[in-house]
């Protein structure tokens, strides 16, 4: 197959985990006799330096010219800590996802047994927990009208019954391919936001039968995550409380270094890691690949390349099997990996089997 994938680095670890990610998806095709024709364009921080925009017209035209985006990560503390920039790095994420429709975001929960004791949770807690959260992702108080005065501010939590329809689609497919059961989360003894949430999905569950639906309050939702995570199958929720919520769920796996995720809508799909942009890290060859790799496999999985998105899952266990681990990850004791050596082990472990 011959696939064009738009490649955007971005900023601080960035661009060190992208070449991991391409170092991994060159080795499945030349195992697996498949052309991936890379384009490499600017995002985030690294946009701004060079055009001022941190989403140019360019890049909005390579991506919508791919079959997918090979996303890293945005965010400079350069920005974060000057609160009248007029420009910020994470625009460039929000315009991306604005620009291409991505209203769907899937963000697998999965944990690693031989990684247990890196969560925060009791392994017994944790251990089997495996579920995955359909944030809605384009609309919501993140995209509502914005007012901003010297002594009041705010941001409109909007949605229109078709935005809440779609993703609760998304999630019901998910969930028939899973273990059936899907939560909705959401505010509805307060937001009226919520209520309308809520009367959408209770009509659109009707449509399936063979599925158990329950809501659950956000605030409840954010106990049970932590105290019985493996409650859920499929999560699904508005912008901000899916937001909160997968920061939350991604770090009882014990290391947000190893977590994919994609968007998904109306263009091309975008395949990036949970984690952030980490800049004090960047250069320094310590960052974990692995969520960038892993985003490939389910990258490859969705354009229907299952058993490539499968040898990559399997090099990947093989690597924390065989403690070829960065830092955040590594037993006590054992030598560490730096970001580059664990990437090659990854690719050389393809090409080998
Ligand atoms: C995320 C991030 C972004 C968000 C930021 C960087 C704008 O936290 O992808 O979850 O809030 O959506
Ligand atoms: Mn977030």
């Amino acid at each position: 197959m011959n696939l064009k994938i738009a490649v955007l680095p971005g900023d601080g670890i960035g661009p060190e985990i992208s070449r991991q990610g391409v170092k991994v998806l060159d080795a499945v095709a030349e195992k697996f006799g498949h052309k991936f024709d890379y384009s490499t364009a600017l995002v985030g921080a690294a946009a701004i330096e060079a055009t001022g925009n941190p989403f140019p017209k360019d890049t909005l035209q390579v991506c919508r010219e791919s079959d997918a985006v090979f996303f890293s990560s945005v965010g400079d503390p350069k920005y974060d800590n000057n609160p009248d920039s007029k420009v910020r790095p994470e625009q460039g994420l929000l315009a991306m996802r604005k620009q291409l429709g991505l209203f769907a975001n899937i963000r697998p929960i999965d944990t690693f047994d031989c990684l247990l004791h890196k969560s925060p949770l009791k392994s017994e807690i944790v251990k089997g927990a495996d579920f995955i959260c359909i944030r809605e992702l384009t609309g919501g108080m993140y995209f509502g009208e914005k007012h901003e005065e010297d002594d009041k501010a705010y941001d409109i939590n909007f949605y229109t019954r078709k935005e809440i329809e779609r993703i609760l689609r998304v999630a019901y497919k998910y969930a028939l391919q899973r273990k059936k059961h899907v939560t909705v989360v959401d505010k509805a003894n307060v937001l009226a936001s919520s209520r309308l949430w809520r009367k959408v999905a209770m009509e659109i569950s009707m449509e399936y039968a063979n599925v158990t639906t329950d809501f659950m309050f956000v605030d409840n939702a954010s106990m049970k995550i932590i105290q019985d995570p493996r409650f859920f199958d499929v999560i699904v929720t508005e912008n901000t409380f899916g937001d909160i919520l997968t920061d939350e769920a991604s770090v009882i796996t014990g290391s947000m270094g190893l977590l994919p995720s994609a968007s998904t809508g109306e263009s091309t799909p975008v395949f990036e890691p949970i984690h952030g942009s980490w800049p004090q890290a960047a250069g320094q060859n310590i960052a974990n690949p692995v969520a960038q790799i892993l985003s490939g496999a389910m990258m490859l999985e969705y354009l229907g390349l299952d058993k490539e998105g499968k040898a990559i899952r399997e090099a990947v266990d093989q690597s924390l099997e065989h403690e070829v681990r960065t830092p955040d990850i590594q037993a006590t004791g054992a030598p560490y990996y730096g970001t580059e050596e664990v990437g090659q082990w990854i690719a050389d472990y393809i090409r080998k089997h």
